[in-house]
């Protein structure tokens, strides 16, 4: 996911600060991530401050401490944190049930974006012809690169699951179908 956000964010113009361990240092360095903080060595809250938004990929205590590192009003963006209920109401077209759900569910991490004046928005993947067109066309134009990690066949794919799930893959994992 990072390898795209962090592509995607230049694309449109955005500055761009990452944490990336220094395995992957270089590859957000080529990617084009302008700032980059090693997460093994360093506490990103006590680097970045009044940025124009976050897009976490981690969730826990790096979410939470996002919303300490924003300018007042901005707006931390997660897939890995807890659904909220704008998450049920707006991209999942839900009633009140789900929506109750997600609220008492992301209370904690409402409350704290609220603590530091910050927005809190949880996106979930959904299916999008329109967008993946226009992915598409970035990545045939070169603008966006796919970064491919590992490819395993078909008849490995439980090692191709079991090596995403180590959370150390850089970049995409590829199942054939030979
Ligand atoms: N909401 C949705 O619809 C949706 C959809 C798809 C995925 N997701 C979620 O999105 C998250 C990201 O997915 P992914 O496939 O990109 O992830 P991933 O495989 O978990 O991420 C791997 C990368 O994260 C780096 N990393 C690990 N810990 C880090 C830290 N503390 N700071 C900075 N980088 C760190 C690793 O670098 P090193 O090995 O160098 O440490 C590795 O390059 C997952 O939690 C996934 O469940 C959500």
């Amino acid at each position: 996911m990072g390898t795209f956000a962090i592509q995607i964010a230049k694309w449109l113009g955005a500055e761009v600060t990452t944490t990336a361990s220094p395995r992957g240092k270089g590859l957000v360095e080529r990617l084009g991530a302008d700032v980059v903080i090693d997460y093994t060595t360093q506490r990103f809250e006590d680097h970045v401050r009044d940025m124009d938004g976050v897009f976490d990929l981690l969730g826990g205590d790096t979410l939470t401490k996002s919303f300490s590192v924003v300018k007042p009003g901005a707006m931390v963006v997660s897939i890995a944190g807890m659904p909220e209920p704008a998450t049920a109401q707006k991209d999942l077209k839900r009633g009140l049930g789900l929506t109750a759900l997600f609220w008492l569910a992301s209370f904690g991490l409402r409350r704290s974006a609220k603590r530091h004046n910050a927005r809190y928005r949880y996106l979930f993947m959904h299916p999008s012809g329109a967008e993946l067109a226009e992915l598409a066309r970035l990545i045939e134009s070169g603008t966006l690169t796919p970064i491919i990690d590992r490819v395993f066949p078909f008849a490995e794919i439980n090692d191709a699951f079991a090596y995403l799930e180590t959370g150390r893959a850089k970049g995409k994992v590829i199942v054939t179908m030979v």
